[in-house]
């Protein structure tokens, strides 16, 4: 089980995206934490359990925090949604497949919906307790570490999602100077958002399971210094 101490005991939570493989997974995991008094789920399919939220859909972002403030205030709140490909949206190879629609699509579900959800959201972070909101971006995100090139659309979204990251950090910190803004990113992670991808991958995948374990122990060791930064599974800083 996770420490997750840094956090008051009864600490409760909150986890958008609560669908999602790794979603899902964070929502299990810290249900089984006896520090953890309530975790709330969010996703579009709110009969799973869930509360209803859809990042298309800003009055339903609006309706959720609403709905939510008198469970709070919440010492934990992650936005574990994205999107890498779909029905109408596949990653670009090269710069001659850039079409405008899938660009704004890219943009829309990986930066857009997680900055609205901010908006809304971090008005229910704790205080003077620790309270850590958390956004799963990408390493791919990164413009320093970017050595590969392709994903067109998907890199540029969590890159502009990171820099929203380090604005809310700023803007948050004179308000609330104990709150922690940070973007995670999990490593390559079993879900149906790699699933096409993963056999071009070298490195170690996770399991969902052991992904949630990772970033759970990395907020726990989240402090104010890491405010507006994007944190890697294993704790590592990951250059903008
Ligand atoms: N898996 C990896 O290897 C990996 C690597 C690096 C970064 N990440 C990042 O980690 C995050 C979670 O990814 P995952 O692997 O868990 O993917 P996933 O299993 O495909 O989950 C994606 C989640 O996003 C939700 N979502 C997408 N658009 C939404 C919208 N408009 N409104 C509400 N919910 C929406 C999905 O909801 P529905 O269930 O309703 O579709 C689902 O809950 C993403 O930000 C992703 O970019 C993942």
């Amino acid at each position: 089980m996770t420490d997750l101490s840094s956090f008051p005991d009864g600490f409760r939570a909150l986890v958008i995206g609560a669908s999602g493989g790794i979603g899902a997974a964070l929502v299990t995991a810290l249900d089984a934490n006896p520090g953890c008094a309530a975790v709330h789920g969010l996703s579009r399919r709110a009969g799973d359990g869930h509360g209803f939220i859809d990042l298309d859909d800003e009055d339903s972002i609006a309706a959720a925090a609403q709905a939510l403030t008198p469970l709070g205030p919440f010492h934990l709140i992650i936005n574990a949604t994205g999107q890498l490909h779909g029905d109408e949206v596949t990653p670009e190879k090269t710069w001659r497949h850039l079409e405008a629609d899938r660009l704004l699509a890219y943009y829309r579900a990986n930066c857009v919906g997680p900055a609205l959800v901010a908006k809304h959201f971090l008005p229910l972070l704790a205080k003077p307790e620790k309270a850590v909101f958390a956004a799963l971006s990408a390493r791919v995100g990164s413009i320093a570490d970017n050595h590969v090139g392709g994903w067109h659309g998907y890199r540029a979204a969590k890159a502009a999602l990171n820099m929203m990251i380090r604005n809310f950090a700023i803007e948050l910190k004179l308000k609330t100077p104990t709150a922690i803004v940070i973007g995670l990113h999990p490593g390559t992670v079993e879900t149906a958002l790699s699933a096409p991808f993963r056999g071009m991958v070298k490195h170690e995948v996770f399991t969902p399971e052991t992904a949630a374990g990772h970033l759970l122990s990395v907020i726990n060791r989240a402090g104010a210094e890491d405010s507006g930064h994007q944190l890697a599974w294993d704790g590592q800083v990951i250059a903008g």
